[in-house]
């Protein structure tokens, strides 16, 4: 889908992944092969630092000036920014002071992870944080653990510890982005302090962000069951007969799909696989 076309229905932002680690960038790539540059103007993967993501898209806003971006912040439930990519949010909109100010937007009180809250960096006079703020107009707020003493994962139960908080995470940002945003900013959720698995993460991370993508060419319901599968939670009384039509449709088989593993089943099987039908 051109940009001017998506500009028509609205809806969907750019998403830019970011990370500095190798194996997350490798995974994200391995489990959405729709980030390929010929798709750029819709979702792109950058390797590296979110200062070296800033200083790129510094120059790109010369050429487009103006556009205005979400930044996920897979926090702690206090909104302290002192590690992993936090801290380079708290670096970059200078320190402390800033520190001191985001806290004070979530009412300086606890937030339970599964939470979202949008910041709006607009609303911040701290010089520093004016001065680096270019296209950032949002952090949103999406705390991973309570606070980083020990991970949040259990290999034992990789679902439930895993998967689950990471779709979650990713989930609650995607549905929180402000609407007058062009794209959002997402780091690797749980791959730091919350010590998931970038394999375990990615593949979350994959479905979730596809699962969005597809928004215009699954209806609402469908995309309901093909969440509850995926997570594991096949609940009858929740399905629509009409999805099942939809589903067989889409060249996916339902009967099958109740009993997803997302340990052991690919992507592939439970997400539409025809790239035109994606709105790209
Ligand atoms: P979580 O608590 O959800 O695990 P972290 O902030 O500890 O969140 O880590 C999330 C991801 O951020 C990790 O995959 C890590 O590699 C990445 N990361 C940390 N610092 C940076 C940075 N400066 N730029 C880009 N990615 C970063
Ligand atoms: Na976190
Ligand atoms: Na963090």
């Amino acid at each position: 889908m051109t940009s001017q076309k998506r500009e028509e229905t609205g809806s969907m932002k750019k998403i830019i992944l970011v990370d500095v680690n190798e194996i997350v960038v490798k995974l994200w790539k391995t489990y959405i092969p729709q980030a390929v540059p010929k798709y750029s103007n819709t979702l792109c993967i950058h390797h590296g630092k979110l200062e070296s993501l800033m200083s790129s898209m510094k120059k790109s806003n010369t050429n487009h000036p103006g556009a205005s971006y979400a930044v996920v912040s897979p926090g702690n439930s206090f909104g302290y920014l002192g590690g992993g990519f936090d801290l380079a949010l708290y670096n970059y909109f200078g320190g402390k002071p800033f520190e001191s100010w985001f806290r004070k937007q979530l009412g300086n009180r606890y937030h339970a992870i599964g939470s979202a809250t949008v910041v709006d960096l607009k609303l911040c006079d701290e010089e520093a944080t004016i001065r680096q703020r270019d296209g950032i107009r949002y952090i949103i707020h999406c705390p991973t653990v309570v606070a980083p003493v020990r991970p949040i994962y259990d290999q034992k139960n990789p679902v439930r510890t895993g998967i689950e908080p990471v779709f979650n995470a990713m989930w609650n940002a995607l549905m929180h982005s402000p609407p007058d945003i062009d794209g959002l900013i997402i780091p690797g959720l749980c791959t730091g302090y919350a010590g998931v698995p970038s394999y375990i993460s990615c593949k979350s991370m994959a479905f979730a962000l596809r699962l969005y993508m597809c928004q215009d060419t699954i209806s609402v319901e469908l995309r309901n069951i093909l969440t509850m599968f995926f997570l594991g939670y096949p609940y009858k009384p929740f399905y629509l007969d009409i999805c099942k039509e939809e589903c067989e449709n889409l060249g996916l088989a339902f009967e099958k799909l109740k009993e997803y593993n997302v340990m052991t089943d690919s992507l592939e099987v439970i997400l539409p696989s025809n790239l035109d039908q994606l709105k790209f």
